[in-house]
Order: C-alpha cells, then sequence, then structure tokens
C-alpha cells in the first residue's frame, strides 16, 4: 500500500464518520494510531469507557487481553482488532499454568477454599475464567492495592498471577509479607503468593539507569510503573499506574525535573523539557507497538465491505466467568 501518513489518516477519519465504529487506542499505542483513538485511556479507562459506548463495532488497538476484556463485558458488542498482539505478560500463564499455581499452594498446606485468586487484567480471557470460577477477581495496576485490600477482607490467602512484581510492591506498600511460587521457600507464610510473571518492558529499567539520573541531575524525581522490579520501586519517588504517572508528572512543577520508567511511546509524548526516559535503551513495548495505522485502516475497510477481520471471539464458558471475574472488580 502506497499511501502517505497523512493520506492515511484522512481515509480513517473518513471511514469513521461513515461507520458506526469507535476507536479505542491504550496509552502505549504508537502516537500516529494514539491520535485516531475516540476513545484512549489506560486499561481500566479503556474498559470503563467502552461499557458506557453505544456503537455496533468497536475497533481496539492495543493487546489482545484488552480487546477480550471489552468483549467479555460486552459480549452484544463487535470487538476487532487491528492486530491481536498478545502481550508478553499475559502469554506467561494459561490455564494448565494456573491450575499447577493452586496445587503448589495445596502443597504447601493451604486448602483450595482457602485461596483468593485474584489476575491483574494482563491475562487471557480463559485464564480470567478459571478465576471467576474459584471466586476470585481482576484487578488492574490503578486499583491493585484497592481491590487486594476487600480481598484481604476475606481472611484467605491471595494467589496473585501473573505479575510477580505488581504484587510484591502492592504486599510492600500495604506493609505485607509476600513470596514467589517456585522461587520462595514457605510460601504458606506469605500474605500475597505470587505467580511468576513478569513484564519484559518495565524489566529494562535498572537502578544503574536511577544512579545515573540522580547523579547528572540531582533533586531529579524517579516516577515508575509497579511492574517495575521491587528493588527498583523502592528508590523511586513515585510508583504509579499509567494513569497516575500521567498525572503525577502533570502536576510537577515546570522546572522539575522527572525521569519516568514506563513505556517509551507514553513517555515520549508526555515528554515535555524537564522529562526524561528513565533507560538507556527503548522501552518500546514490542506486542503494544505490532498495531499500525495500515492495520487500522484495512480493518475499518473490512468493516465496510461487511467482512470484518480479526474479530475477538469467546467461548461460552470462558465468557460467562471472566465476565463475573471483572464484574467482581467494576463492582468495588
Ligand atoms: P495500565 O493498566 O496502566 O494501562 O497498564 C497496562 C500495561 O500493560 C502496562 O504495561
Ligand atoms: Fe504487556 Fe509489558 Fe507490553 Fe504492558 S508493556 S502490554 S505488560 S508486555
Amino acid at each position: 500500500m502506497n499511501y502517505t501518513t497523512e493520506e492515511l489518516k484522512a481515509k480513517i477519519i473518513d471511514l469513521k464518520k461513515r461507520l458506526d465504529v469507535t476507536v479505542v487506542s491504550h496509552f502505549y499505542q504508537r502516537d500516529e494510531v494514539f491520535e485516531m483513538g475516540d476513545i484512549t485511556g489506560d486499561s481500566l479507562e479503556l474498559a470503563k469507557k467502552t461499557m458506557e459506548d453505544d456503537s455496533a463495532f468497536v475497533v481496539f488497538c492495543g493487546v489482545a487481553f484488552m480487546g477480550e476484556s471489552v468483549k467479555v463485558l460486552n459480549p452484544e458488542k463487535r470487538v476487532v482488532m487491528p492486530k491481536q498482539a498478545c502481550c508478553s505478560m499475559a502469554r506467561m500463564i494459561d490455564t494448565l499454568y494456573y491450575d499447577e499455581s493452586v496445587r503448589a499452594m495445596e502443597t504447601a498446606g493451604i486448602a483450595k477454599e482457602n485461596i483468593l485468586p485474584i489476575t491483574y487484567i494482563n491475562s487471557n480471557a480463559d485464564v480470567k475464567a478459571k478465576v471467576g470460577e474459584m471466586g476470585g477477581m481482576v484487578c488492574t495496576s490503578s486499583n491493585a492495592k484497592m481491590i487486594i485490600e476487600a480481598a484481604l477482607k476475606e481472611n484467605k490467602k491471595i494467589l496473585f498471577i501473573p505479575d510477580r512484581c505488581l504484587g510484591q510492591n502492592i504486599a510492600n506498600m500495604m506493609g505485607l509479607k509476600s513470596a514467589v511460587i517456585g522461587i520462595d521457600e514457605n510460601i504458606a507464610d506469605a500474605d500475597i503468593i505470587c505467580y511468576d510473571g513478569f513484564c519484559s518492558v518495565h524489566q529494562l529499567f535498572s537502578i544503574d539507569d536511577i544512579n545515573f539520573y540522580r547523579k547528572k541531575f540531582p533533586g531529579i524525581k524517579i516516577a515508575v510503573h509497579p511492574e517495575c522490579d521491587p528493588a527498583l520501586c523502592d528508590k523511586a519517588d513515585f510508583v504509579g499506574s499509567t494513569s497516575q504517572l500521567i498525572k503525577y508528572i502533570q502536576e510537577l512543577p515546570e522546572e522539575q525535573k522527572v525521569a519516568v520508567g514506563t513505556e517509551f511511546n507514553l513517555v515520549n509524548r508526555l515528554r515535555q523539557k524537564n522529562t526524561y526516559v528513565l533507560s538507556s535503551t527503548k522501552p518500546e513495548c514490542p506486542t503494544m507497538n505490532e498495531t499500525t495505522l495500515e492495520d487500522l485502516y484495512l480493518t475499518l475497510k473490512s468493516i465496510e465491505e461487511s467482512a470484518p477481520i480479526n474479530e475477538v471471539t469467546i467461548d461460552a464458558n470462558t465468557q460467562k466467568w471472566a465476565k463475573i471475574a471483572l464484574e467482581r472488580m467494576m463492582a468495588l
């Protein structure tokens, strides 16, 4: 296809006007794709806002679990994704590994009925369904602390999947004990028992990066996402989800320097004079970056031709239990 970026944008805008569609873009999307979003935000905002939207089609520019969550919450909607790219963290756990994690807790002496599973939204729908079936719920990085606080009231051991860093960071924030299955001994002593998954992008930030920036710019603030390693978060001035990071940075005085440890596209878009990317490499999320303007155009065109491509479909049982897990989060 030989269209320029500007030509593609014009075609997309024209198709959006003519079709009954809403384009949804996560903050980590490429700039030109993000710009085409009618709804933009972090994973929690996108889940909430699409529930209030009444177009027939949601065209979701993000990673697969996000499009799946929209479909699970709105089964009547047709959800299509210009690219169904799977987040590398979500790919780290499937239903078999989930069952194994429950068994590891049972082996450590915790009865199944005393386990309350919580899955980060970065997991596939079949894993969310397993969690829903066991009485558990979903959380995002924006509400993880609140969800865990509510879950603890049930006096059960929390199985937190798939991101060990988010689980450990929340435990540290709340003064609770955490352990990682397969790594730590005596997991039964912990309040939050984490699966050993992680985000490959947020592992790119190091304490050396923090030391470098603190030495170069005395007084600089360090702000990081809770998917970063707990040892790194411990040395930061602020730890927050995507939207919390944006708010924190926007509220700093203009002359305050800040180095930010999260996905490149977001930080680059935010980049004001005194905002730096906390890494010597480019921390781009490869799967978020898979969606191009051309993919978006072709997807809209396929809707116009009544042959939508990459439509999200979910089987009835998964739909039922994953919805319960997501709705428990929404209710809180
Ligand atoms: P948010 O929940 O902050 O949107 O993050 C999603 C994600 O994939 C972070 O890496
Ligand atoms: Fe997944 Fe990490 Fe990319 Fe977020 S940044 S979508 S957790 S791989």
